[in-house]
């Protein structure tokens, strides 16, 4: 599978996803994640930057609102048509663009920094939206990306739970074989029925690497690590979104900034 072929699974999952999210169900997001990558983030006021995999743009609006000057690509046009949707709504100056993370329409080192919120582990060209992220920043600037945790997010992964319900280890396995683009399908765990009346679940195509594929893959690209990151929620997180839970376990999410020279 290719990335045009997994970007028309992502837009057939853009509407149910847009409408759950934006209804506070993507509480890994909204309470995990993207807490922490903006924890991680350097100070982007003032800078220009491109946020790749953008989808509604919930995470391209805080970069926005953090006074960076923003530009932001999806794959999938409905993401994007959402995304315009809220810009028009409340306008931050984000300019929105269809576009795949593998050939991205901007000429080289057009940007300061580029961040990539749960993205990049849904192309299959993973060396390709690397390079492309390091083309388009300028020497200097900095890539900062969140994917699912290559150690933890196996082909094989089953949640133990001990007998009050609660997750007590992560079972991980086939860790080096590289799915190249097997179909999960899912939705957010923590949407109650009604909320996903009449919405189909979503359906992921998979693309897993290994953490030294992945780590090499950046050095191959030509890029410094600086710092990586793996959330962990605190216990309060826990105690007002106990979904959160199992996070506590492993780490469910890496988060990597890194420097073009
Ligand atoms: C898990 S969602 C994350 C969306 C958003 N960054 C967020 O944090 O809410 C993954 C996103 O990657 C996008 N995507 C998948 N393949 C892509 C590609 N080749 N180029 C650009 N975006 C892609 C999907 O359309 C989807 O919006």
């Amino acid at each position: 599978m290719d990335h045009e072929e997994a970007g028309r699974f992502w837009d057939a999952n853009a509407d149910a996803w847009t409408r759950l999210a934006r209804a506070g169900y993507d509480v890994y997001r909204d309470h995990l994640n993207t807490p922490a990558f903006f924890e991680l983030l350097p100070d982007v006021a003032g800078l220009l930057g491109l946020d790749i995999g953008c989808g509604e743009g919930a995470n391209t609006r805080l970069l926005a609102r953090r006074g960076a000057r923003v530009a932001a690509i999806d794959v999938s046009e409905r993401f994007i048509q959402h995304a315009r949707r809220a810009e028009v709504e409340e306008p931050l100056g984000i300019d929105y663009r269809v576009a795949s993370a593998v050939d991205l329409p901007y000429s080289d080192a057009a940007f300061d920094f580029a961040a990539g919120f749960m993205s990049f582990m849904d192309v299959p060209e993973t060396d390709r939206v690397l390079a492309e992220a390091s083309r388009v920043l300028r020497p200097g600037g900095f890539l900062q990306f969140s994917i699912c945790h290559p150690c933890f997010d196996t082909p094989h992964r089953r949640n133990r739970r001990d007998a009050r319900g609660r997750t007590y280890a992560i079972e991980v396995g086939d860790y080096f074989r590289n799915l190249e683009g097997e179909v999960s399908e899912w939705t957010f765990g923590s949407a109650p029925a009604e909320a996903r009346a009449g919405l189909a679940n979503f359906r992921v195509p998979r693309f897993t690497r290994t953490i030294s594929q992945w780590l090499n893959l950046l050095i191959d690209a030509g890029f410094r690590l600086e710092r990586l990151a793996e959330p962990r929620p605190e216990d309060a997180t826990v105690r007002s979104h106990p979904a959160l839970q199992d996070a506590q376990v492993v780490s469910y999410f890496l988060h990597v900034l890194a420097r073009k020279p």
